[in-house]
């Protein structure tokens, strides 16, 4: 079966497409013909290589993906063929204990499909009955390929981690990247007044579409730290959302406010940072990692999607054999939202 991913590590010279064998569902499992799937930034990490992380290759990229139930393992007798279906692309091993008290995104075995095992961009994938989710009628397989890795994320760092609470002044710092478009959105129903913080303006209305309720314009004259602390009326920000990582962690926790917070889910743009700690105890701030999230947050989420509160963000959809220009499309400084490959035949 022909997949769109890459045969030896290292930039986008390496993007191509690759052969794997088609997958079988063993006890407990679906393989799920796609029909779409879609790119995060971690496919880019994936294909560099990531330390301590060895995968099988050729490797086929993409954690998101939807299409509809091809085959239905032993055990799992509640799906029927040709169901549309999206796939969570958080996988557990359901018997350790932070499983056994509902919290998989800490599961000791935790992997993530199309970083650990072969991904989406394919034609068939195989995974357990519990990762796949019917989707609303009225959302084509794109929109549905859109929703699953940003979502979870956003949600389980805001509305676990982060506990953002009605009326708290939340920081998302980027605009139109996958994770950011849905953060918008999840701390906008969590009740927060959400400013976003961009390089330039250009991305304002698509944000303030989306729910935020202001963005401000981050530059060497007027950094992070400053434009948000000018924002909130010299009190500080309640939680900043940050997955930019090196230029602007340290800014970030120079503007929270007492007890404020920063939850940190990527570092896109470098991961070593310096941090002058006396900011962190006088502000007695905290800063708090998230990845992912867990079954009851995934659905909890979906379930806001479905009933329309939450909306998936596309920025583009390309041919499957378009692979190469799709995931270029990731580095565009105009990217909004999620970058969708339709599968082979779609
Ligand atoms: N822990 C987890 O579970 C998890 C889950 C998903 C993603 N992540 C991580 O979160 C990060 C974002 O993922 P994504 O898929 O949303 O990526 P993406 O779609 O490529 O978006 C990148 C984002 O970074 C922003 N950005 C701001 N300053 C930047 C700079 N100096 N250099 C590069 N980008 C800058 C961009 O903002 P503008 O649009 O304003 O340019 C954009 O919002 C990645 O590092 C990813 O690995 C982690
Ligand atoms: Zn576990």
């Amino acid at each position: 079966m022909r997949g769109f991913g890459f045969r030896e590590h290292g930039g986008p010279e390496q993007l191509g497409y690759v052969e794997v064998p088609e997958p079988s569902a063993g006890p407990g499992e679906v393989v799920v013909r796609l029909r779409a799937a879609a790119f995060n930034r971690l496919d880019r990490f994936t294909l560099a290589g990531i330390p301590g992380v060895p995968i099988e290759r050729p490797h086929v990229l993409g954690s998101d993906g939807a299409g509809v139930v091809d085959q239905a393992g032993p055990g799992v007798d509640d799906l029927s063929a040709g169901t549309r279906v999206l796939l969570n692309p958080g996988l557990w091993d359901g018997r350790c204990p932070a499983c056994a008290r509902g919290d998989e995104a800490l599961c000791r075995e935790y992997r993530i499909v199309g970083e650990h095992t072969q991904g989406t961009a394919t034609e068939r994938v195989a995974v357990p009955r519990r990762n796949v989710h019917p989707f609303p009628s009225e959302w084509s397989f794109a929109d549905a390929a859109a929703v699953p890795l940003v979502f979870e994320t956003a949600w389980r760092a805001l509305a676990t981690v982060g506990a953002v609470q009605a009326g708290e002044r939340v920081a998302i710092v980027g605009a139109g990247g996958g994770v950011a478009t849905a953060a918008v959105q999840v701390a906008k129903l969590l009740g927060a007044r959400v400013v976003v913080a961009a390089r330039g303006r250009q991305k304002e209305e698509a944000v303030r579409r989306l729910g935020a309720d202001d963005l401000v314009v981050v530059s060497e004259d007027r950094p992070l730290d400053r434009a948000l602390w000018d924002w909130s009326g010299k009190e500080g920000i309640d939680l900043i959302f940050d997955s930019v990582g090196a230029p602007t962690l340290g800014r970030s926790l120079r503007a929270v406010g007492r007890g404020g917070r920063v939850v940190v889910i990527g570092a896109t743009a470098g991961s070593k940072v310096e941090l002058d700690l006396r900011t962190l105890f006088w502000r007695q701030a905290s800063i708090r990692g998230s990845t992912m999230a867990g079954r009851r947050e995934f659905e909890t989420v979906l379930g806001h999607l479905a009933r329309g509160a939450l909306r998936p963000v596309v920025d583009s959809v390309h041919p499957f054999d378009e692979g190469p220009a799709a995931f270029r499309r990731l580095d565009d400084p105009g990217l909004f939202g999620k970058v969708v490959l339709g599968g082979p035949g779609s």
